[in-house]
């Protein structure tokens, strides 16, 4: 059974927080709360407590995970010739949502990159977080808490829903202020390469950088390893529509009503929807509309809905991250 060990993020139980750092420095994997999303925690430099992450997950070993540290002067413990770029980076945004990709050190086992020469870096936000690597005294390998292409949990719930039996523990400090993962920078590369956009638009960390970034180059297969397109994919299926397209939006969930669907709706827009269908109205500020999807999307699949009809946020550059959520969201499920 997975204890859940409650614990006030600003002044957290020692006692509460020791049970999770003993678990941890046993071996065992124990969810804790970021500000971006809960991680799936296990000691980093322990390669058979990292090899139970991906089994509690289903995640395909090349998919690797990002290393999470309690101070900035830790980064030498994990990584090496790190480039002033990425201290430039870590001047504004350790702690933050940022993930930078460096060259690892050798004494980060194989299975935490994927069996890669780069490895993944942050310094999360919360507290609790803080506190809790601090306590376990070494750096924690972290995904997010949730099985293999599954939304991310931004509450204890959520995480016991998904790995409920599959783990040890998941300490419990409330919801996530920030709602969508990291943006994954990998700074190993000339110019760096946003692999994953998060909260902090381009723009603003291109500015700290003080060089622009390139795109991902497209390739058929994953561009970063486990940048797999359907993902962050909750169980029912997601139809997206334009923003703004009110019509168009009513019409689908017409459509599905009409043919007995059980259908959710997630809007921006004020819309006219059947009486059968759970509209949920996100807020039309990036933050609060993006701390919010991923427990609107857990409430749908609560309610076993079979389709999600989703309205599109606006095409700036400030909803890149959304955006990004939402079209993996969308994808079609991948053959199996
Ligand atoms: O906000 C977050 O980043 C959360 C919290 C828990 O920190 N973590 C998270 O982890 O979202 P995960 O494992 O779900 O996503 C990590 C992403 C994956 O897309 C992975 O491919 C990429 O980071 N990544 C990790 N290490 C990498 C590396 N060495 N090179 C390229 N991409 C890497
Ligand atoms: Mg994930």
């Amino acid at each position: 059974l997975t204890e859940r060990i409650i614990c006030d993020p600003h002044h957290p139980d020692p006692v509460a927080l020791m049970k999770a750092a003993d678990l941890l420095r046993a071996g065992q994997l124990v969810a804790f709360p970021t500000e971006t999303v809960y991680g799936l925690g296990a000691l980093a430099f322990d390669e058979t407590a990292v090899a139970r992450v991906f089994a509690a997950k289903g995640r395909p070993p090349n998919n690797p995970l990002i290393v999470h540290i309690a101070e900035r002067s830790w980064i030498e413990r994990v990584a090496v010739d790190i480039p002033p770029v990425a201290y430039r980076l870590m001047d504004v945004f350790f702690p933050g949502p940022l993930t930078l990709i460096l060259h690892k050190q050798a004494r980060v086992p194989p299975n935490v990159t994927g069996g890669g020469a780069t490895v993944g870096v942050r310094l999360p936000a919360h507290p609790l977080a803080q506190s809790l690597i601090r306590a376990v005294g070494a750096p924690l390998a972290a995904p997010s808490a949730n099985r293999f292409t599954e939304v991310s949990p931004t509450t204890a719930d959520h995480v016991l829903k998904s790995l409920g039996g599959r783990i040890a523990a998941v300490l419990d400090g409330g919801p996530c202020a920030v709602g969508i993962e990291s943006a994954v920078l990998d700074v190993t590369t000339t110019p760096p390469t946003l692999w994953r956009a998060g909260v902090l638009a381009q723009s603003t960390l291109e500015a700290s950088a003080g060089e622009p970034f390139q795109s991902p180059p497209h390739t058929a297969t994953a561009p970063s390893p486990g940048q797999f397109p359907r993902h962050y994919a909750p169980r029912a299926r997601v139809e997206l529509q334009p923003f703004g397209d009110i019509k168009g939006i009513e019409k689908r969930l017409a459509f599905w009503s009409a043919r007995g669907r059980r259908l959710g709706a997630v809007v921006l827009s004020e819309v006219d929807v059947p009486p059968d269908v759970t509209q949920i109205r996100l807020p039309s500020v990036v933050a609060a509309y993006a701390q919010q999807l991923y427990a609107a999307l857990h409430a749908l699949d609560g309610q076993l809905v079979d389709i999600i009809v989703i309205e599109q946020v606006p095409a700036t550059a400030e909803w890149d991250g959304v955006r990004d959520r939402l079209i993996r969201a969308a994808h079609e499920p991948l053959p199996s």
